[in-house]
């Protein structure tokens, strides 16, 4: 079934962060209370369905296909991504993913905490991402792999870097967004639960 798109934005709150936690194939087994609000599918629409119920259309294949392959490597991932709700409008949000390990050190899934974005950040990503989906119509995703390999490599940095370069040098903007400050209980309290390495940096 196609979804309606909307060209209207939903603007989240400074404070509040929106979790969820997938398997290691991305089908999701939790999200909190925001998650839902802002998404407004009910817990029940969202539990044991893949990750991309709320991929949106403007989103480049790319940028999945990079958050996938360091995920798999173990890797933590920032990322900036539009999101798609149920009723066609959409949502910006910055992601940090993280793997969740079992007493063994296996992969047994892993874990994403978002936050709004600001309005600068946004202006600019919109702009690549446009440029990257235009590639992909046009030439491949390989071809907008390799652009967006050459656009990192003129900041001399990787993609978590560049996410970073973004947010600039304003102690506030990565404290409150790029760190995620998390001040509601039931995520702590969730966190406690989980086996993940945090970002700290
Ligand atoms: C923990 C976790 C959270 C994710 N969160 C989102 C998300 O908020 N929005 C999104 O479009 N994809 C998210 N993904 C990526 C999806 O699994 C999927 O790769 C993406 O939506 C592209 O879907 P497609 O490959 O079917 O086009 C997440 C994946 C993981 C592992």
């Amino acid at each position: 079934m196609k979804k309606e798109i909307r060209d209207e934005e939903i603007f989240l709150s400074e404070n509040r962060t929106i979790v969820s936690k997938t398997d290691p194939k991305g089908i999701i087994e939790y999200t909190n209370d925001y998650f839902e609000e802002i998404c407004g599918y009910s817990k029940e629409e969202l539990f044991k369905k893949p990750h991309n119920i709320i991929r949106h259309p403007d989103m480049p294949r790319v940028i999945f296909k990079v958050l996938w392959d360091e995920l798999k490597k173990g890797n933590d991932v920032r990322a900036v991504v539009k999101n798609l709700a149920k009723d066609g409008r959409f949502y910006w949000v910055i992601t940090n993913f993280f793997t969740v390990y079992d007493e063994q050190g296996n992969i047994s899934g892993y874990y994403a905490r978002r936050k709004k974005v600001p309005t600068h950040v946004k202006v600019i990503i919109e702009d690549l991402y446009k440029k990257l989906i235009t590639i992909e119509q046009e030439a491949g995703m390989e071809v907008a792999e390799n652009y967006l390999m050459e656009y990192l490599d003129n900041f001399k940095t990787d993609f978590n870097g560049y996410v970073e370069y973004l947010f600039g040098k304003d102690k506030e903007l990565i404290e409150k967004y790029l760190k995620q400050e998390v001040s509601d209980q039931d995520i702590l309290d969730f966190e406690k639960k989980l086996n993940f390495k945090k970002n700290k940096e």
